[in-house]
This record gives structure tokens, sequence and C-alpha cells, in this order.
């Protein structure tokens, strides 16, 4: 079942076009990865299903439900839920209660505290942050705040996880563990459209990539497909990854 579907969608802000005639669809159930070069147009996308900021034409679905004038708050209550690729915590409040503003704005329907620091301690559990969750996010470093933004995320109980380069800067121990987690949100029936550079990842991660380049889809397949097409290595992966993986 098609669960997010984009039809025609442009993004321009004046004359500079960010994204031009992008037709992509995400089935329930499916890890999509989105992959391309800096500036290509891969967080705007995600701005744009998240109604973050308008669309200038073409529309976006989801569960059959046009997303194009919604508010964020609404997307939330739809069972979207985002990160953030430079990450927001909010200041002042302890990692746990960071968390909790997801599970209150999320797709619940929590009536109490009490309901809401259950469901963060369960999101904060699934990323590994239990150890800091009294912590101020201002002191952790950049790999465990990207966590926050996915335990925030997961707080909202999402159906369509959308992770904005949530592997930068990890370690090779903690990419293998966010991987496995992925895999593991994967099961349990979440929908993730995921944006990385990180190609080891998003190779063992994704049923399908969707690769944009210059505001432009050039190209959609599976994982091996998209290694192996020459569109793709001319304009992101490059030659020298090509021959790596032969
Ligand atoms: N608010 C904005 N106003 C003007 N131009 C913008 C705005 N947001 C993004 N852009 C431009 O849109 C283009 C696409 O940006 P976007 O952030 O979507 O790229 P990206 O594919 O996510 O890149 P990266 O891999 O570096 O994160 C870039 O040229 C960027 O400068
Ligand atoms: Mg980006």
């Amino acid at each position: 079942m098609v669960l997010l579907e984009a039809k025609n969608v442009a993004k321009s802000y004046g004359g500079l076009k960010v994204l031009t005639d992008l037709n992509f669809h995400v089935n329930s159930g499916e890890i999509v990865g989105v992959i391309g070069p800096n500036g290509a147009g891969k967080t705007t996308f995600m701005n744009l299903v998240s109604c973050l900021s308008p669309i200038t034409s073409g529309t976006i679905t989801y569960k059959g439900i046009r997303l194009n004038d919604k508010k964020p708050h609404e997307i939330a209550k739809l069972g979207i839920a985002r990160t953030f690729q430079v990450v927001k915590p909010f200041g002042g409040l302890s990692v746990l209660e960071n968390v909790m503003v997801g599970a209150f704005y999320g797709k619940r329907n929590l009536k109490s505290k009490a309901e809401a620091r259950d469901a963060a301690e369960e999101a904060i559990s699934i990323v590994g942050l239990l150890d800091v969750k009294d912590k101020d996010p201002r002191i952790l470093p950049l790999a465990k705040r990207k966590k926050l933004e996915v335990a925030r995320a997961l707080a909202m109980k999402p159906d369509l996880l959308l992770l904005d380069e949530v592997m930068a800067g990890l370690s090779m121990k903690e990419l293998e563990d966010i991987t496995e987690e992925i895999l593991k949100l994967k099961q349990k029936g979440i929908t993730m459209l995921v944006i990385e550079h990180v190609m080891k990842a998003i190779m063992k991660i994704s049923d399908r990539i969707l690769v944009l380049h210059l505001g432009q889809k050039i190209f959609e397949g599976t994982p091996k497909e998209v290694v192996e097409e020459p569109a793709v290595i001319q304009a992101y992966l490059g030659a020298k990854f090509a021959e790596k993986g032969k």
C-alpha cells in the first residue's frame, strides 16, 4: 500500500528552483533511502513532507490525505515524525523532558505527564541514552544529540519516520547499533524515509533508494541497482566507489 506519494512536486525560493517535478512514493513498511550530493534538495523534500515549508507546486499525500496546506502539528497528529539535520534540542530542558515534548506533540493523545514520561523513557532506552536522561542536551556530544533527535521523534509514535542524516559523525560501533535499531523499528511496522551520506549504512537498511541531484530525481531503485547506475556514479558516488563495489 502506498503510504506517502509525491506528484509533480516542485519547490522554489524566489527564482531558485530547489526541487523540480518530483514523482515518488513510499510504500507502507518500507525503508526508503534518499541520497545525493550536497544541495540536491533532500532536506527540502523532508521539509515539504513535514509542512515546515510550503510546496510551490504539485501534491504530497499521506494515507490519501493531501498534506499541502497542513501545519506541522497536524502532520505530527497524522503520524509523521522527523529529525533535524541541524539538531534542535530544547535548551534548559533535560534529555527526558525534551523527549516528553515529542510524546505530547505526536499521535498518542496523552492525558498526563506520567504517561509522557513512560513513553519518553521507552524511546530513550531504544536509542541508548538512559544514562544521560537527566542531563541538559547542550552539554552532550553531537552523536548523542543526534540520538536525542531520534528519541524525540520516536516518542511521537509515528507511522512514518523521517530521518535526516542521523548517522553523521557516529563511530563504526555506533553506526552498527543504529542500523540494527532502524531495522528493529521496521520490524515494528514503522515506515521510514532516511536521508544519509553513509553509503554502507544506507545500502544495508534500504529497500529502495531515491537519488536526487540538482533538485531532480536522477534514479530510483534497489541498493544494488543504485550503486551500478552510471548516472549515480557520475553525480554522487564517484568512480572509486564503483571500483570498490566490484
Ligand atoms: N530557506 C532557503 N532559502 C533559500 N535557499 C534554500 C533554503 N533552504 C535550502 N535552500 C537551497 O536549496 C538547495 C537544496 O538544499 P537542501 O538543504 O534541501 O539540500 P540537501 O540535499 O539536504 O543537502 P545536504 O546533503 O548538504 O544536507 C540548496 O541549494 C540550498 O542552498
Ligand atoms: Mg540536507
